[in-house]
């Protein structure tokens, strides 16, 4: 019976003997013994093996290098040397699997070079703790919702309509690239194509995330999201994961203080369930992450308006390279102004204008602006995007007549409204701009065991 290292570090006598199966970080020693430090990926910690080389044969202790896999029995005894409590004195080791020119040697890779080989980089202490924490977070955001009877809503990922109106969507087809289907104006005829239609991967859950609130009440969507902008940015994903809870009944207000009160518990999750990876990622990539995550948990967000927001950084002096004014998009550059510089902590935007925002948005009387709200945060820039829905059925016409939109596939939508509409809203958190808050990661390439940008897809 195998133990996990995990289990065996938590609660395992020394005394005992144990089963361990791992792959080798480390081997180093002398003519008489040997140390192999080995991990299972259940916890960054490894395991050493303390090896009495006269038991065993020559051969086999020269196949153990860095990254063969092997299983060892022996009695866990409290350590001699400094660095662990128990080790384990092997008496019985199979190789099952040896790696000779194994490329990820003991350290000092660069996150660069790690990428080229993302096959392997989960085989890191680096990686393993992301991969970890990434799982932790993933299994608290179910038990957020779940705890407040939120309905884990599956959306599809296969969608004819572009909720986001950005057109950065990648086609789905079967049609013949070679030699397509083509109408009497010689365009290609979708009609022929698998779902009679064009289509298209999803670039958000949240129509669909509306029906479902609007029978369920409290629903969420967890799941991939695919954009084909072509952003060659450390925060941008052409895959990525996003969470997007739709609430009916809730106001901008509710939103917000949902918005707040769900990151927040994420951060204490993970300062309280990850505790040994987020010290091993302080210790070698951010040293203030343990002290960034505390404060945040802790910190009320600042609220303020897109047009106070506007005022400021008119105000700042500061020579941005886009310059402001009010009706920009916000770059990152002056996102990360407010909330490092003006405010240093977190900031919702609210109330951005229309023509910024996507067609569902809330109007707001003064008819310029409409009831969005965006999470800021320090060193990502925008974490959540949201706001509450416009349930009034006439309002949401005109402005999808006004961006010149066609209403046609979004009939099923538009029956929201016609039947038993209601006050509601939502938000998008994208899962990897978390993941990058919380292990303190620069590059969003390496928050996902295999990321997809422009030219990468090979993994
Ligand atoms: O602001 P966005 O585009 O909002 C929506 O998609 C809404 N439908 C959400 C909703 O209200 N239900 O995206 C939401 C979040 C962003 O704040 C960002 O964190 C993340 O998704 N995101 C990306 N993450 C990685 N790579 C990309 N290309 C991303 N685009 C958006
Ligand atoms: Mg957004």
């Amino acid at each position: 019976m195998r133990t996990k290292i995990a289990d065996i570090l938590k609660n395992t006598a020394t005394g005992t003997e144990v089963t361990v199966k791992g792959w080798v970080r480390t081997k180093r020693g002398n003519k008489n013994i040997a140390f192999i430090a080995l991990n299972d990926g259940s916890t960054i910690h490894s395991l050493q093996l303390v090896v009495d080389v006269a038991a065993f044969a020559e051969e086999q202790l020269k196949r153990i290098a860095t990254g063969a896999c092997l299983r060892a029995t022996g009695l866990l005894v409290a350590s001699q040397g400094g660095g662990q409590a128990v080790e384990m004195q092997a008496r019985e080791i199979e190789i099952y699997g040896a790696a000779d020119d194994f490329p990820l040697q003991k350290k000092g890779h660069t996150l660069e070079f790690l990428r080229e080989i993302a096959h392997l980089r989960p085989r890191t202490n680096t990686f393993g703790a992301v991969l970890r924490i990434r799982h932790a977070m993933a299994y608290a955001i179910h038990h957020y919702f779940n705890e407040r009877g939120f309905i884990y809503l599956h959306t599809p990922l296969i969608t004819a309509s572009d909720a986001e109106g950005a057109g950065a969507m990648f086609r789905v087809t079967t049609l013949d690239m070679q030699n397509p289907p083509r109408n009497d104006r010689q365009e290609i005829d979708f009609t022929k194509d698998f779902f009679g239609r064009a289509t298209c991967l999803t670039v958000s859950g949240q129509l669909e995330g509306e029906l479902g609130a609007m029978a369920l009440g409290d629903i969420y969507t967890f799941g991939p999201t695919f954009r084909a902008e072509n952003s060659n940015t450390p925060r941008h994903l052409a895959e990525f994961w996003m969470i997007e809870p739709e609430m009916a009944f809730y106001d901008i207000t509710d939103n917000m203080n949902l918005a707040e009160d769900f990151i927040k518990y994420l951060i204490g999750y993970a300062l309280e369930h990850c505790t040994d990876d987020l010290r091993f990622l302080s210790q070698h990539y951010d040293k203030e992450l343990i002290d960034r995550l505390e404060s945040v948990a802790q910190t009320d967000f600042v609220r303020l308006t897109y047009t106070e927001g506007i005022d400021i950084l008119r105000q700042s002096g500061q020579p941005f390279e886009f310059p402001v004014a009010w009706g920009i998009d916000l770059q990152s550059e002056h996102e990360r102004y407010l909330v490092e510089r003006h405010f240093q902590k977190p900031v919702i935007l609210t109330d951005y204008p229309k023509e910024i925002k996507a067609f569902y948005m809330k109007q707001n009387a003064d008819g310029r602006t409409v009831r969005a709200m965006d999470v800021l945060f320090p060193k990502i820039g925008e974490i959540i995007g949201g706001s509450q829905r416009e349930e009034n059925l006439e309002k949401l016409r005109a402005r999808i007549a006004e961006l010149g939109m066609s209403d046609e596939n979004l009939w099923w939508y538009l029956d929201t409204r016609r039947f038993g509409t209601a006050e509601h809203s939502g938000f998008g958190m994208g899962f990897e701009r978390l993941l990058l808050f919380v292990t303190g990661m620069v590059n969003i390439r390496d928050v996902i065991p295999f990321p997809r940008t422009p030219n990468n897809a090979e993994f």
